[in-house]
């Protein structure tokens, strides 16, 4: 029966590995994602203070700030995403109803997807614009659409789109993480902060 096949030693390796992973984030991705948040709370800021894209839009300082810290965001998340890949966290909250595990899984999936997928559809837009993306003045990225092409005027919208529910979801995930943090005193929070309590 079940307590039999707790003690096969298959299953305790399992079990040893799993625990592992529960464990803790790595320094370098506790790292990643407090930079990574940093970066998106402030890409916010330049995004509601740059002049709004248009047809007649030229290229000017804060446009190329929110291409830059764009291009940059999307590389440090294709790193977060490989790393994680190669060594997954389990979500630690088993005593939690299976609705509130699954909304934390979906929002963590949910930022992978948007922050690895929208610049791509901001870069086209950008294309469609005719405005260089110019890195921080170190290179400058091909276009990826034609001048006007309509899927990429689209793609425009989609982005902003994206971006607008990703400011929602970081509302919901810092609500989260502060729920367990001051009503539920667990250690989720503590988690992902550099220096881990007991
Ligand atoms: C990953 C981080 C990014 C975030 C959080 C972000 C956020 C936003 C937001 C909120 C808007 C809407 C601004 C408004 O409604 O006034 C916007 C628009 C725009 N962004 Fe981004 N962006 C990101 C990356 C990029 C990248 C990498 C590029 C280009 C290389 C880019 C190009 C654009 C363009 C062209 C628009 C105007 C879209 C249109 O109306 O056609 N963005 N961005
Ligand atoms: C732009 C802002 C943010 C983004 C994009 C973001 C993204 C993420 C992602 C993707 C994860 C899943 C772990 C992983 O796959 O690496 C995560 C975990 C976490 N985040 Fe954030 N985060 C942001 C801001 C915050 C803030 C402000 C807080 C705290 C108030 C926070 C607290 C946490 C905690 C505690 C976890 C660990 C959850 C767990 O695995 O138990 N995050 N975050």
């Amino acid at each position: 029966m079940a307590s039999g096949s707790t003690f096969r030693p298959a299953k305790t390796g399992q079990h040893a590995t799993q625990q592992a992973r529960l464990q803790a984030y790595r320094p370098i991705v506790k790292l990643l994602h407090w930079l990574i948040a940093f970066l998106v709370l402030g890409q916010f800021v330049v995004a509601l203070l740059m002049p709004k894209i248009g047809r007649a839009t030229v290229p000017e300082p804060l446009i190329n700030l929110h291409f830059s810290l764009g291009v940059l965001i999307l590389v440090l998340m294709a790193i977060r995403a490989l790393l994680r890949v190669l060594n997954p966290v389990l979500l630690d909250m088993p005593e939690r109803p299976v609705w509130e595990r699954w909304v934390a899984i979906a929002t963590h999936r949910a930022f992978y997807f948007i922050l690895l997928v929208g610049p791509f559809l901001g870069w086209a837009s950008a294309s469609a614009h005719k405005l260089p993306v110019n890195v921080f003045g170190l290179f400058v990225l091909p276009n990826i659409a034609a001048p006007k092409a309509a899927w990429a005027l689209a793609a425009g919208d989609i982005h902003s789109l994206f971006m607008w529910i990703l400011l929602a979801l970081i509302g919901l995930h810092i609500a989260g993480a502060l729920y367990h943090c001051l009503f539920l005193h667990d250690h989720i929070l503590q988690r992902m902060l550099p220096v881990r309590g007991k």
